[in-house]
């Protein structure tokens, strides 16, 4: 009888990616995927522990499957991913109920764990080690990159797929739990990359995101070869099938004059970077120990311009840091004004226990505090982004069409038509009417309404005349 799987993933594309290789890899011994927990044999929580909200909506999802396990003893409840790494064998205190934990670099344990338990062991708990008291190549090996064999199928969309350049992370922001729940930076060979998206290529994928969370410090040393992100976007490039490659996150001292001459001059190349700046004030980035200085992070979104004039950048701001004064909020709301970022990811700060954040400085702007600035900032962003959308009414782009729009039940479509979504290779999300038969292909859409989120258009399904926005070169 086949055994129903039912996931449930947070966090960021990293963990998105991880539950669709956990569940290729379950359905590849027979699982059948389920949309609600109570009819699965196997319930999977993939979990972030980036913020401590992230963590207790975990435990009161877990709480809710109690009466599940009670009812049905045999449902196998696991906890995978960030916070099993974070809080080990502390999730069977907080809820004894959990069978499995296992954290990002043991995912690949899962479907032998799975049989030990449904044969009666006790509860399991694999992780990787601590970064402090082990030699750095055991910490290393002991974070195992998971990047089996894909199939089209397992993918949300067929068209699209993340790919994994680079694990772990050495950066040690100060407020960041990540170096510590992902391991250390490794890269992967770029053999494996290039034979992964030929893969995906084959199966019909035309855009590729390259992941990691300090994406263009990827760099593989292969006896005398160096590999940079810069290198590795040329060779994919040549990938016949794939149309668009992306990459996320950059880190503002990483962003080096060759990787964004690549970015400028290649045709598959997105001309988006997502590159966060934290704060804008000097004081605050110093006691993040974000390694640079406003006046840095500028340089560096003068150099994207020179050498990707029409590139669009978003960002990331933490409101409310340890001792963030109202002067220093002045400077962050300045900075955003200045950048006119195409959308900023703004963070209430989250005190992470184990972070030198919270060893060293206290955790001292009250929540309200946290709440009015996050708004105030989600204000002026979203005025800006309204404005610069309103530029592009009445321009025409060239729109990877991703499948339905997050309302196409609500939208009233005439015929066999469906509100559809795609993006631009800008990463402006466009919703336009469409046949469903259009979905993967690549079309201009002339644009007649924006708001701040959402270009609004209609498909032009002729031939492709000049005036459509495409990337130079
Ligand atoms: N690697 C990426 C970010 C990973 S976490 C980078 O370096 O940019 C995603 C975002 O969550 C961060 O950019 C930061 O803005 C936010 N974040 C991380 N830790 C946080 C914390 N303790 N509290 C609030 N926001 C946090
Ligand atoms: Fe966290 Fe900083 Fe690493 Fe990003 S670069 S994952 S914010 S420690
Ligand atoms: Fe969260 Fe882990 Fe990603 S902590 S943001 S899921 S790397």
């Amino acid at each position: 009888m086949k055994k129903h799987l039912y996931i449930e993933t947070v966090g960021c594309q990293m963990n998105l990616l991880d539950s669709e290789l956990v569940v290729a890899s379950l359905r590849r011994r027979g699982y059948k995927l389920v949309d609600r927990a109570q009819k699965a044999d196997v319930i999977l929580f993939n979990t972030c522990s980036v913020r401590e909200h992230a963590e207790e909506k975990i435990y009161s999802a877990l709480g809710r499957l109690k009466h599940i396990k009670r009812q049905n003893p045999q449902t196998i409840i696991g906890v995978l991913g960030c916070m099993a790494q974070n809080h080990q064998a502390n999730v069977f205190q907080r809820a004894p109920y959990v069978d499995l934990v296992v954290g990002p670099g043991q995912l690949h344990q899962i479907p032998g764990l799975l049989d030990e338990v449904a044969e009666g062991t006790a509860q399991r708990l694999e992780v990787s080690l601590d970064r402090k008291g082990f030699a750095k190549n055991e910490i290393e090996q002991s974070f195992e990159a998971y990047d089996p064999l894909r199939t089209p199928e397992m993918r949300p969309s067929p068209y699209q797929a993340f790919v994994r350049i680079q694990i772990g992370c050495d950066k040690f922001c100060t407020y960041c739990i990540v170096p510590k729940v992902r391991g250390p930076e490794q890269c992967r060979p770029p053999k494996a990359i290039i034979a992964e998206v030929r893969q995906l290529a084959s199966e019909g994928c035309r855009e590729i995101t390259l992941l990691g969370q300090t994406v263009n410090s990827y760099q593989h040393q292969n006896g005398s070869i160096t590999t940079r992100l810069s290198d590795l976007l040329l060779q994919l490039s040549d990938i016949d099938g794939i149309e668009r490659l992306k990459f996320v996150t950059s880190y503002p001292c990483d962003m080096t004059d060759d990787l964004l001459q690549a970015v400028g001059s290649l045709r598959k190349c997105s001309h988006y970077l997502h590159v966060p700046a934290q704060s804008g004030s000097n004081d605050i980035l110093k006691r993040m120990k974000r390694g640079y200085t406003v006046e840095q992070y500028r340089e560096m979104l003068s150099r994207i311009r020179h050498y990707v004039p029409d590139a669009t950048i978003t960002s990331d701001f933490i409101v409310g840091f340890s001792g963030e004064t109202e002067a220093d909020f002045v400077l962050t709301k300045a900075l955003v004004e200045e950048c006119r970022f195409k959308n900023s990811f703004i963070f209430k700060y989250s005190e992470r226990p184990g972070t030198k954040g919270a060893m060293h400085h206290v955790d001292d702007v009250p929540e309200r505090v946290k709440k009015q600035r996050n708004n105030e900032l989600l204000d002026i962003q979203n005025t800006i982004s309204y404005e610069d959308n309103q530029v592009r009414v009445g321009k025409q782009y060239e729109v990877l069409i991703e499948g339905p729009s997050k309302n196409a039940d609500k939208h009233n479509s005439s015929g066999p038509l469906v509100q559809l979504a795609g993006r631009t290779m800008w990463d402006h999300i466009v919703v336009f009417e469409g046949n469903p038969r259009l979905i993967g292909e690549i079309l201009p859409v002339t644009i007649y309404e924006a708001n701040a989120f959402t270009l609004f258009g209609e498909v032009q399904t002729e031939h492709v005349g000049p005036e459509v926005y495409q990337l130079s070169s």
